[in-house]
């Protein structure tokens, strides 16, 4: 059976109506995705690509007007299809003025149902470039689970691509909460050894004594309490990926045994005498100066060469702040559909203050921030749903403080024209002796 190219989404709350749509849809050899909630609508219009949408309007907790209103912001030139039992005329005036490209009344025949979509799919084919332009918003926002637009997030997705596929070391840096672990983890499943395991060990979460056991397994009898021989992680990311978070925490004795995996390949369990061949990939992460840590020999260097085969530094988000908006529309819609059963705006004025602020929590601070605030509005997040510390920021944005020095030089100056270069006069005004003056514009 040949497929048609367009990918058809429908949503209703009623099983039925959204079987018999899909009866019609396939005779015509269109792909469907159901959903039967504007939850599940909007799932799937992140992960796909969507040639038309096909929905409901009364539906419990999200209504589909809220879908048409969501698409209509985000996925413009996404044509719309209504389908719905009986229209009042204030749902059809919202539904039109909310963007809707056609509307079709239940119960309707195959006929009318086909004249419909060709209405509005013709649409589209004449829109020039369309198919271009959505594969390119699409890839252009979104790389898997990491969102951004920045040139900084663009450098971390080349390297992605780059690495994905092979097994060399990587090893990331950034400041906490830039996302290190959503980057690890991009590499594991985006490349084509996604299906094996994703084993992530927080190095500084596990008991120094015990992470050597954990990471690299154990025989009977290694240690008091070592009743069998057990697999570490090492073994259990067997084809896969080992992510090693935080692992300046890692001790001396698990940074030896650690060396000897990425040098020979292999795994000695504790305890044991012999070596295990090991096909594992290795992720290394740190928010801590590791540089620092080898000159206080706290780090072992030669380990430090070998995991850094491939660096990928993730920057902080003030350093990215074009990206905030789409990752503050992310939080929105996670925290509005979680906690309001709606999604929640945010007003410009908000939106100015959360690009303004600097984010030294980077993006888990901004998630927590757009969290909380969700909880205190109602539908759309004003200033005052914000924390204190980022609303001190609105009257003084940090970029505007100047040192003393200079503020004073500026006035000095305003005064001295003011008084036409008169400086006996400007002194008095300035409540300083004539000497001082000279002083201060000498230097
Ligand atoms: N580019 C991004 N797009 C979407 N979500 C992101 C992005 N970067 C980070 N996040 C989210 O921010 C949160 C923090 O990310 P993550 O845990 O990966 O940070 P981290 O660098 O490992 O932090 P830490 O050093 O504190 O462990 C997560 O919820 C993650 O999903
Ligand atoms: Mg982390």
């Amino acid at each position: 059976m040949q497929l048609r190219k367009e990918n058809i989404l429908i949503v209703d709350d009623d099983i039925n109506i959204l079987e018999l749509l899909q009866r019609h849809l396939q005779s015509w050899k269109y792909h469907t995705y159901k959903a039967v909630s504007v939850k599940e609508a909007v799932q799937i219009l992140r992960d796909t690509n969507i040639d038309l949408l096909i929905t409901d309007l009364k539906m419990p907790e999200i209504d589909g007007t809220e879908l048409i209103k969501f698409v209509s912001e985000h996925y413009p030139n996404l044509p719309k299809l209504v389908v719905t039992g009986y229209p009042s005329i204030q749902d059809s005036l919202n539904a039109i003025k909310s963007g809707v490209a056609d509307y079709l009344t239940k119960p309707f025949t195959k006929n009318e149902l086909k004249e419909a979509i060709d209405k509005c799919l013709d649409r589209i084919e004449n829109l020039s470039g369309y198919a271009f332009a959505k594969a390119e918003t699409k890839k252009d926002t979104a790389y898997g689970e990491i969102i951004g637009i920045s040139e900084k997030i663009n450098d971390v997705i080349q390297i992605i691509e780059r690495v994905k596929d092979n097994k060399a070391t990587i090893f990331i840096k950034g400041e906490s909460g830039t996302g290190k672990e959503l980057v690890a983890r991009a590499i594991h499943y985006q490349g084509k050894f996604s299906r094996a395991p994703f084993i992530a060990v927080n190095c500084g979460g596990i008991p120094e004594n015990l992470l050597e056991a954990e990471l690299f397994g154990y025989t009977k009898g290694a240690f008091t309490g070592a009743e069998k021989n057990r697999d570490g992680f090492f073994q259990a990311a067997s084809g896969g990926t080992i992510f090693l978070d935080e692992i300046g925490n890692a001790s001396k004795a698990v940074q030896t045994r650690l060396l000897r995996v990425l040098q020979e390949k292999e795994v000695v369990k504790v305890g044991a005498q012999k070596a295990d061949k090991i096909d594992v990939r290795i992720i290394a992460a740190t928010n801590s100066n590791l540089k620092e840590m080898i000159k206080k020999d706290s780090f072992r260097e030669d380990l430090f060469y070998r995991l850094t085969v491939v660096e990928i530094e993730v920057a902080p988000l003030r350093e990215r702040k074009e990206d905030i908006p789409l990752l503050v529309d992310k939080f929105l819609f996670k925290y509005g559909v979680e906690y309001k059963d709606r999604f929640i705006k945010i007003s410009p004025e908000a939106m100015a203050v959360l690009k303004r602020y600097e984010w030294p929590g980077n993006i888990r601070e901004l998630e927590n921030v757009v969290q909380r605030a969700v909880i205190m509005s109602d539908k759309c997040i004003e200033i005052e749903h914000l924390p204190h510390n980022l609303k001190f920021n609105i009257d003084f944005p940090e970029s505007e403080l100047q040192p003393l020095k200079v503020i004073e030089k500026k006035y000095i100056q305003k005064v001295l024209n003011a008084t036409n270069n008169n400086k006996t006069r400007a002194a008095e005004i300035l409540g300083i002796t004539r000497k001082t003056l000279r002083q201060k514009l000498e230097s």
